[in-house]
């Protein structure tokens, strides 16, 4: 399903400031496996969010080969340093994040975790200024709760696929991962202790603030 004009991602993404050699690697690097990463234009609003917020303590879930790590860890040395944390449950990604890390010279500030992510986030415990989630669909659901309870007051919690390519519009669409993504819409716009915003970039990115 086309979500937007077709000039709009294009559009979009000719509009996003230049880049380090290192973030296009992993660009092209993702191109050519075929492997799903946030892009350009989503990376660079985390890099913003991150950068208003002065957050210095960020937990990542479901990171892949770092590539939305790196637009966290960017904006994090830019606030004076602090913590990001890696978490995937493949060993191999953990590897090639910590060589793309190595070579954007952001590696001291990063913390990597081969696990679950939602369990690894119990495990580490800690409050963050912001939560990014990008694991399995199926799991958003149940990871709210993690999530909420290792914000601050404050904080920010981003979920990425929010509009899971028009998925969530189609009836007879009833997999986990589109139900799991209804479900946590659901759950986010119900929970009195936040407030949110789904922002249509991409495939949509959703911004809730803990309240209290
Ligand atoms: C969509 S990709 C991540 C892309 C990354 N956020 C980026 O934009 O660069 C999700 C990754 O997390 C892994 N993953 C999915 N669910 C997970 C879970 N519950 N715990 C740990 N890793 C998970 C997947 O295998 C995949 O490598």
């Amino acid at each position: 399903m086309q979500l937007y004009h077709p000039h709009l991602p294009n559009y979009l993404e000719s509009l996003t400031p230049p880049r380090p050699a290192t973030l296009q690697a992993m660009e092209a690097h993702a191109q050519a496996t075929n492997f799903p990463i946030v892009g350009p234009v989503v990376g660079q609003f985390f890099y913003l969010i991150t950068r208003l917020m002065g957050a210095r303590r960020v937990f990542e879930l479901g990171s892949g080969f770092g590539y939305s790590t790196a637009w966290f860890a960017l904006a994090v040395r830019e606030n004076g340093g602090g913590e990001v944390h890696h978490v995937v449950w493949d060993e191999t990604l953990s590897k090639q994040a910590q060589e793309f890390l190595r070579e954007l010279e952001v590696l001291p500030m990063v913390r990597f975790h081969v696990g679950e992510a939602v369990q690894t986030l119990q495990q580490v415990g800690g409050e963050y200024d912001l939560i990014f989630c990008d694991i399995d669909k199926d799991g958003y659901p149940a990871s709210w709760q993690v999530v909420k309870q290792h914000l601050r007051v404050g904080g920010v919690a981003l979920y990425d696929n929010m509009l899971w390519s028009g998925r969530i519009w189609d009836d007879s669409d009833t997999s986990a991962a589109t139900q799991g993504v209804r479900a946590l819409t659901r759950i986010i716009a119900e929970d009195p202790d936040c407030t949110f915003s789904l922002l249509p970039l991409r495939d949509g990115v959703l911004m809730a603030v803990k309240l209290r």
